[in-house]
């Protein structure tokens, strides 16, 4: 048995290890041992997922060409799974870490993910995609770096800050989960957190004493890059730093066209990095600002984020009201107008030193188009979900590509409609058959009354228009055709529609899907099904050799004593690699 277990490492490690010695890039490795552990962010003590003890989660820094190695334990009490969207798998979904390409890592199973981090630069995040449990934590950040070769399109930062935004809830992921299945609204949020803390006590009667809030701490006249994501459930959040502006650099991915800001939206699922400069004259700490935005913003206070930048020479605390939160009561343009003005620096290197506007997309013929419009929730089959085009989808229960290669049949439907149908909505398995290499047009329809965000993972998209109203074919003059940001995580305005434009070159099956956690939740995704018509081993991986099976592909996985060999072979395999990276690097 202990032989066995040896070998079967052992030949893992081999195949690993020709890779790497071909492949020449580095080796990076992280173990991610995810637990519940109890904090009081607001003030109340509830249960927190954590990872390595830590909430917000560690970072995740590596650089274009990195081989990740990210042993992830299952220390909870139900399934996981970690996804890093935006983060794109080239020919690998096998790693995407959500229920259409990976079986459930099960309580108190180790699980190692590999892939190789290409072709991409910026800021992400990673998170439990699982079961409601972002409500609860287990996100942190992920920083792609460049290659020191390649330039980037602005003077090198003074420093990295993070900051994750979020709105929270003092309940936990199961408790809200039990609301929505329930068909109960989850309410308002208890309040947002900035870096897993809760707000800065600005007014004595919003916000209890004793809550631990986040400093910043910064030197005067230096020049930090600030990476922003909302990590949270459903509220958009405006962020803002008192008498400081922000430009913004990157968005998932992608440089940008530099633009100051004094606020500025983020969604849902979105990630900006701004450059900010320590420019004032440190008579005071300055507030940081995380506001909840298309809600009734007074009934809403509490739902306010609030950390502080402290400068070194700072005289004393941050006093007096907020920054102002936009003002747009009745000018509900004017958020569209800034994420319009969200433009891609054509000119600046992205990952590679080519142009990132060296791929004319405007001047590509779009090969196939998806309306996809969402309602608000509805009763189906006596239960309260969400949809797609009238499907609601219901979870996976196998891998979509894993069931295609063990030629298992019924896994899915290939019919997802790619318009609105007039017919009652239903549940189904339903997802999108599109074509390897095609350019899609994907038309997102708000007919919901709340804010969306949209994500989709394995691609970055072409944000080439929004705007109010019915999306029809004469929308098509506004596009933008020529400097459109792409990224992955898109909002689409209640009453209004979001047109993105991705070119298919990614095989693999991928998620579409709300990043609203209860839309999401409630069954507002689905996934996009390319494959290569002519595969012939080269466009998609084969699943690694660490593949875990469920649903009806259970039986083919090890036995239970045999299943902790997997689990324990990739263990080893794990501490042979860091051996191996150990010798590597000291030679
Ligand atoms: C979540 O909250 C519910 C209700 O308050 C409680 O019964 C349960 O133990 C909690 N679960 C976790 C994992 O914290
Ligand atoms: C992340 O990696 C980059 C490049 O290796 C390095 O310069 C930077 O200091 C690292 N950041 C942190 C916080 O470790
Ligand atoms: C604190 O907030 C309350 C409720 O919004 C408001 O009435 C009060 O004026 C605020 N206090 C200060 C000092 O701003
Ligand atoms: C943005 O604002 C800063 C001051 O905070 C200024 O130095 C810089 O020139 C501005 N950049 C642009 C592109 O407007
Ligand atoms: C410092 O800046 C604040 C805010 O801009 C201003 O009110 C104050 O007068 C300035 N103080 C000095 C000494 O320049
Ligand atoms: C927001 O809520 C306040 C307090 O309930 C109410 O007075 C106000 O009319 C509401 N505003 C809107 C735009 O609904
Ligand atoms: C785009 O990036 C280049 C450097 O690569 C820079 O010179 C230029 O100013 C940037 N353009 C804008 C609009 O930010
Ligand atoms: C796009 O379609 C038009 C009209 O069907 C055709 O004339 C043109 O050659 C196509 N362009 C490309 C790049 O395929
Ligand atoms: C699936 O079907 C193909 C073609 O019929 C066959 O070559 C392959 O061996 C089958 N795979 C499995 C795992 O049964
Ligand atoms: C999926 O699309 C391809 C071509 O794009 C077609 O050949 C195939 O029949 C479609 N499959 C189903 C089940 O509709
Ligand atoms: C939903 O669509 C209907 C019909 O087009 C329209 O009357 C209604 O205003 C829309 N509602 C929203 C919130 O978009
Ligand atoms: C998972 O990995 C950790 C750390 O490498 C190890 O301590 C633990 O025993 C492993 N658990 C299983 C089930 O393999």
């Amino acid at each position: 048995m202990a032989l066995s277990v040896f070998s079967f490492s052992l030949l893992l490690h081999f195949s690993l290890l020709s890779f790497l010695c071909f492949g020449g890039e580095p080796t990076v490795f992280y173990e991610l041992r995810v637990s519940y552990i109890t904090a009081s962010p607001l003030g109340v003590p509830q249960q927190v997922i954590a990872i390595n003890d830590k909430f917000p989660g560690p970072l995740i820094n590596v650089t274009t060409g990195n081989n990740l190695v990210v042993n992830v334990l299952n220390d909870l009490d139900e399934d996981l799974l970690i996804t890093w969207p935006g983060v794109q798998m080239r020919r690998n979904a096998w790693q995407d870490g959500v229920l259409g390409t990976n079986c459930p890592i099960t309580p108190k199973l180790n699980w190692t993910y590999q892939f190789q981090v290409k072709d991409q630069i910026g800021s992400f995040f990673y998170f439990p995609s699982l079961n409601f449990q972002r409500a609860s934590g287990g996100f942190g950040p992920f920083v792609l770096n460049n290659r020191e070769i390649i330039p980037i399109p602005f003077a090198q930062p003074d420093g990295d800050i993070v900051l994750i935004i979020g709105d929270w809830y003092t309940q936990n992921h199961t408790a809200l989960r039990t609301k929505l299945d329930r068909g109960q609204d989850l309410g308002m949020p208890d309040g947002v957190l900035i870096n897993g803390k809760g707000p800065y006590r600005y007014n004595t009667t919003l916000v209890p004493d004793g809550i631990q809030y986040e400093t910043i701490n910064v030197d005067p006249g230096k020049t930090y890059r600030i990476r922003v994501h909302n990590v949270g459930i459903s509220t958009s959040l405006n962020f803002r730093i008192q008498n400081h502006n922000l430009l913004l650099a990157e968005t998932e991915g992608f440089y940008t066209a530099h633009v100051n800001y004094t606020q500025f939206d983020i969604h849902v699922g979105q990630s900006y990095s701004f450059l900010v400069s320590m420019d004032q004259n440190a008579s005071s700490d300055y507030y940081i600002v995380a506001s909840a935005r298309f809600v009734n913003e007074s009934l809403w206070q509490r739902v306010t984020g609030v950390a502080i930048l402290h400068y070194s020479n700072s005289r004393g605390p941050a006093a007096g009201p907020l920054p102002d939160p936009p003002n747009d009561e009745y000018y509900k343009e004017e958020s569209m107008n800034q994420a319009r003005s969200v433009r891609l620096n054509t000119s600046a290197s992205g990952a590679r030193p080519n142009p990132q506007g060296s791929f004319h997309y405007g001047s590509i013929n779009i090969t196939d188009t998806y309306v996809l419009k969402f309602l608000p929730p509805a009763t189906i089959n006596g239960k309260v979900r969400a949809a797609i085009n009238g499907i609601s989808f219901v979870k996976p229960e196998v891998p979509f590509r894993l069931a295609d290669q063990h030629n298992l049949t019924g896994a899915y439907k290939l019919d997802f409609p790619s318009r609105p149908l007039d017919r009652p909505p239903m549940m189904d398995r339903s997802i999108i058959n599109a074509t390897y290499r095609g350019f899609i047009e994907i038309v997102l329809q708000n007919n919901d009354t709340t804010m969306q965000s949209f994500h989709l993972d394995g691609y970055s998209a072409f944000v080439v228009g929004m705007a109010y109203g019915n999306w029809s074919q004469d929308s098509r003059n506004q596009y933008n055709k020529w400097d459109a940001i792409s990224r992955s995580s898109v909002q689409v305005y209640s009453g209004a529609w979001t047109v993105i434009l991705v070119f298919l070159d990614n095989v693999g099956s991928w998620n579409l899907r709300a990043n609203n956690l209860d839309r999401w939740y409630l069954g507002q995704e689905t996934y996009l099904r390319i494959v290569n018509p002519e595969e012939n081993g080269d466009t998609e991986m084969l699943a690694p050799n660490n593949v875990l099976y469920c649903g009806p592909l259970k039986p083919l996985q090890k036995t239970s004593s045999n299943s902790s060999m997997v689990s324990l072979g990739g263990n080893l395999h794990f501490l042979a690699l860091m051996i191996f990276f150990l010798i590597f690097h000291s030679m």
